[in-house]
């Protein structure tokens, strides 16, 4: 008996629908994808918190992975030692824009979108912000250039939530040199450098208050901590 080929292409439909069922509605179903960046001056705590915060989340039941900028794949930690290297102290501002952006190309094609695409929430400790405040605000580059770097390099992935760790630049470059943690090229730029990066990120709060959340990083550890959870969790519930 000769089967149609109207038969087979109903076994090839059912089958793409069988497999659908099975795998793609699942995830969009019972996970919620979500882009947390933390990002704030040098010594606010971005780093220190994240692992618990991956931590609590996790026990939550929630998917997370973690990630960091500029690194977070093989190519982007090579960029990443050349970007630190206090070796290079005489880069041009522009070298360093276009190193950075180079970097999170890389992530985001590599990690973040993947990771997002099958629900994942990824939390990453900086991201295109700090490239608007250090690049932009920092070395006094014009904002609508870099921004439309930016926009190249992430092909337009934007945040869901962005944390601002706020502190005074002077307490955090403090924390920085007191716990004796790693010194690079640009925390050894100048004092009024991260100011303006402070002063930065606060005008991108005001710009766009719904994708950002302040916290004063500027008391105990542990009330950071809960703080970071509480904003978390309250836009996983939205
Ligand atoms: N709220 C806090 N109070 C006191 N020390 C802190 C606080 N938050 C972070 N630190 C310490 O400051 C140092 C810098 O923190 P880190 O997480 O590396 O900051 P960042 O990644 O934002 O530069 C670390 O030694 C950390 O333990
Ligand atoms: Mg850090």
């Amino acid at each position: 008996m000769r089967i149609h080929l109207s038969t087979y292409l109903l076994i090839y439909l059912f089958t793409c629908l069988l497999v659908y069922l099975f795998t793609c509605l699942p995830i969009s179903l019972y996970t919620c994808p979500m882009f947390i960046t933390l990002e704030g001056p040098e010594g606010s705590g971005k780093t220190s918190h994240i692992p618990h915060l991956v931590a609590y989340l996790r026990k939550q039941g929630f998917t997370v992975f973690p990630t960091r900028e500029p690194g977070g794949t093989i190519i982007s930690e090579q960029i990443r030692d050349i970007l630190h290297d206090l070796k290079n102290a005489e880069m041009h501002p522009r070298t360093e824009t276009l190193l950075y952006q180079a970097a999170r190309a890389q992530i985001v094609e590599q990690v973040i979108q993947p990771r997002l695409a099958v629900g994942e929430i990824v939390i990453s400790d900086r991201y295109y912000d700090s490239t608007i405040a250090y690049q932009g605000y920092g070395h006094q580059q014009n904002l609508d250039e870099v921004r439309a770097l930016v926009k190249y390099a992430t092909g337009g992935l934007t945040p869901d939530l962005t944390i601002l760790l706020d502190l005074e630049v002077e307490v955090g470059l403090q924390r920085k040199t007191q716990n004796a943690l790693e010194w690079n090229r640009m925390d050894a730029l100048t004092v009024d450098f991260h100011k303006r990066v402070r002063a930065g990120y606060l005008e991108m709060v005001k710009q766009e208050p719904k994708r950002w959340a302040v916290i004063d990083s500027n008391q105990k550890w542990e009330n950071v901590q809960s703080e970071l959870k509480r904003v978390i969790i309250a836009r996983l519930k939205k």
